[in-house]
Order: C-alpha cells, then structure tokens, then sequence
C-alpha cells in the first residue's frame, strides 16, 4: 500500500478529514480533503462533519479550529510547526494602547497566538481585515502582530487612526524588491502579485496585492499567461493546477515559510494511527475571550 493509500484508508476508518494550507508541501496538498487560505480553512473548521480534523498547518491554525469546535478532536501532524509572527506583540502594547483611546478596537491578524486572541476584540485575515476594520464602530485600530498587513488596510481605510505594532512574517518580510524588478525586467508583461504580508517596497511593484486565495483567484481568472508571485512557494502547486497553461515566477530567494514544510506524509500517518499530537485548549476564561474574538470575524466577515 502506498502512503497515499494508507492515508485514504485511515481516514475512513477513523472519521477524519485533511485541512491544508497553501504552504504545505505538495504531496501534502495532494492528499488533502480541502486546501485553503487561513480565512477559508477557519470556515471549513467549522462546517465539517466529522469527529477528527487533521489540521496540516501551524499551531494557530489547529488552535483556531479547536476553539472553534471544542467537542470535535483537532490533531497536528507536526505539533513544532509555529508562525514566529504569532508572538510578535505583548499585553503591554495591547493595554497601553487601551489606556491611551477610549474608543480602541484592538484587531488581530489571524496569525496570533489563543492568548493574544484574547486580548483583542475581532481577529481577522488577509481576505477579510479590510471589509471588517472598515465596518467596525471604533475610530482608534491597533493592529496586531503584523506591521504590513496593518500599514496595507489603513491605507484602504484613511478614515480610520491605526496604531502599528513591529510583528512581521520573516518570509514576506525579508522578500526582495529587486529580486521583484529583476522578474519585471525580465517579464515586462508579467502580473505581479503579492501578499500584503510583504514588506512595502515589494507592495509598491504589486499588479494585485491579497491573500494566499485572493492570488490563486486572480491568476485563475486572468486572461494573462505570466505571473511573478511575491509570497511563500507552496502556492506554486495550486497555481499550476489552476493554469495548466501559464508561468509562475518567485524571486530568486525562493519564500518557504520552514515551519509549514515540517509536515510531511509519514506525520499524517502517525497521527491517524496513534491519535497523537492533539491540540488541546484548556476551558478558561481567556480561550473563551480568544473564541469570541474568532467567533466575531465569522459574523462580521458575512456582513
Ligand atoms: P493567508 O493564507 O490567509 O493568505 O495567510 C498567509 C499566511 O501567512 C498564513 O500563515
Ligand atoms: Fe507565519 Fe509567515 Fe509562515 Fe505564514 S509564512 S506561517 S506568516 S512565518
């Protein structure tokens, strides 16, 4: 029996279903029941019928799925694979910055730890943070962890008073602009689209800046036929799908974000098998605070 072939079976016999980032490896994507963008997969989390959910991503999304569905077992198959952008902000800033506007909402990037989800008031991703911001009541946004996406959406929203936290994705953060401009002058008609995790001077080259599903859609739907993509590799495998037909171009410096490509088949095995690397959430008061905070990114984001 091939891997593959193990994994469909145990699926079954343990009523389970795959959730996979964009970012994982390909042959993870391959075998996965639904791939998707973080705001896709929190939704997915929510509707699946079964008792099992083996989430193929890093810890905040296994830990938004449990919270999300407490009664429902969420396994990890790498319990290691962490965003590092997920830490990036302390209570301090949060409770300085409530001490300071009376009015504040504090809105955090999906890619947050439970504890910092606790702290804000709504969560938010890439496909959704500027439609839920731009409706929220409150004038005064610290946004956290990520300074780009945050810079991204007040720039959308000129009505509203950010206040910037310094979290960032290493991966997007660090992208090259001239590793851009090179692709651009090599490929004059080539689209370039971008993640707006990136830092600004590789937003300013963008054709079309969105998340991980928002570029997919785009280059799925464009009569274009090249691509200069500005975000992490493993959304090469779902461009191909979708466009058979045309060329994807990364910078030099190839994005992979190595926390997503810590899982691997043989993982997903073992955590079918032995029902190991769980996702646990304690029932306090905080992961009640951290859920309502994703609860209210479900209800706004339909608005
Ligand atoms: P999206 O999948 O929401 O675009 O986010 C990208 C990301 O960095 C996930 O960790
Ligand atoms: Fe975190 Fe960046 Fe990896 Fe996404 S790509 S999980 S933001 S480190």
């Amino acid at each position: 029996m091939t891997k593959q072939e193990e994994i469909q079976k145990l699926k079954k016999e343990k009523d389970a279903v795959i959730l996979t980032h964009y970012y994982v490896r390909p042959e993870v994507q391959e075998i996965a029941d639904y791939i998707g963008d973080s705001y896709f997969l929190s939704k997915k989390a929510v509707d699946m019928p079964h008792k099992i959910l083996v989430f193929c991503g890093v810890s905040f999304m296994g830990e938004s799925a449990k919270l999300l569905n407490p009664a429902k077992t969420v396994l990890m198959p790498d319990g290691k694979a962490d965003c590092p952008m997920a830490h990036m902000v302390t209570k301090e800033t949060v409770q300085k910055a409530r001490e300071r506007y009376e009015d504040l909402a504090v809105v955090c990037y999906i890619n947050s730890t439970a504890e910092i989800k606790s702290w804000s008031d709504v969560s938010v991703t890439s496909a959704n943070a500027v439609q839920i911001v731009k409706n929220l009541p409150n004038k005064n946004i610290l946004f956290i962890p990520d300074k780009n996406l945050a810079h991204f959406v007040a720039e959308k929203i000129p009505e509203k008073n950010f206040i910037y936290n310094e979290g960032y994705c290493p991966v997007h953060e660090h992208m090259k602009a001239a590793e851009i401009r090179e692709l651009k002058e090599q490929y004059p008609t080539a689209r370039v689209l971008v993640h707006p995790e990136c830092n600004s001077e590789v937003l300013a080259l963008a054709d079309y800046i969105g998340s991980t599903s928002g570029i997919i859609d785009y280059a799925a739907n464009s009569p274009e036929t090249m691509f200069i993509i500005g975000t992490e590799s493993g959304v090469r495998y779902a461009l191909q799908q979708a466009r058979r037909d045309a060329l994807f171009f990364f910078p030099g410096t190839e994005p992979v974000c190595e926390d997503m490509k810590r899982i691997t088949l043989d993982q997903i095995i073992d955590v079918l098998k032995n029902g190991s690397s769980e996702m646990k959430m304690e029932d306090g008061q905080a992961n009640a605070a951290a859920r309502r905070t994703l609860e209210r990114m479900l209800e706004l984001a339909q608005r």
